[in-house]
């Protein structure tokens, strides 16, 4: 009965512990002042072949732990590919995001140093910059309008391609 009891108790202590773990999500801040954003309108999350606006499962490992989980998935990538000529930044980061108007974005150095990893390219595209370029999440430049959360993690997926080994995961587990 008593080591029934203790057992209960580890194991609810146990569920209470992973349960907080796993809801711990990341905080995003703005590459532009560095305060705290989240990103709550509905239709910024989602596959948008889909069109669907309900978070994919790449979105959720974000929100956790700023993983992205489309590093290294080829078929990700490419899609991330047609986006970033769909979205223009090959106008002004070059067709291999090397630079051209805009800054190379294969590192290893960045600008603005916390973009060698997924969240920061997050942040950093979300809100964009003070120094030349806008922010690119969805409903950030127009109401209706920008990229979803899915779609920016592929796209920066398909930037990592182009570098010498930095996948941006380095730093998460
Ligand atoms: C109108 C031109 C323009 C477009 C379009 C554009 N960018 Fe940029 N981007 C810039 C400029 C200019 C900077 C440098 C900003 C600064 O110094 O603050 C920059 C900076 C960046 C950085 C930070 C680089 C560093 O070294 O820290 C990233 C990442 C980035 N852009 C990704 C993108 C992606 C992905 C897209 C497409 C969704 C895009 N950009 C579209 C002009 C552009």
């Amino acid at each position: 009965m008593v080591t029934k009891k203790i057992l209960a108790t580890a194991l609810l202590a146990g569920l209470i512990g992973f349960g907080s773990a796993a809801n711990a999500d990341i905080k995003l801040q703005k590459t532009t002042d560095g305060t705290e954003f989240k990103i709550s309108n509905p239709k910024a999350y989602g596959d948008t072949k889909k069109k669907d606006n309900v978070k994919t499962k790449a979105e959720i490992e974000f929100l956790k732990t700023g993983k992205n989980i489309y590093v290294g998935d080829a078929e990700a990538e490419k899609r991330g590919k047609k986006r970033f000529g769909y979205w223009s930044c090959t106008q002004c980061h070059g067709p291999t995001a090397k630079g051209q108007v805009g800054p190379g974005l294969v590192g290893p150095t960045f600008k603005y140093p916390k973009n060698a990893t997924n969240k920061g390219m997050i942040e950093t595209l979300w809100y964009g910059t003070n120094g030349g370029m806008g922010g690119k999440g969805y409903g950030v430049m127009a109401a209706d309008d920008g990229m979803t959360l899915d779609e920016l993690l592929k796209t920066i997926a398909w930037v990592r391609t182009n570098g010498k080994g930095l996948t941006g995961n380095e730093n998460v587990k």
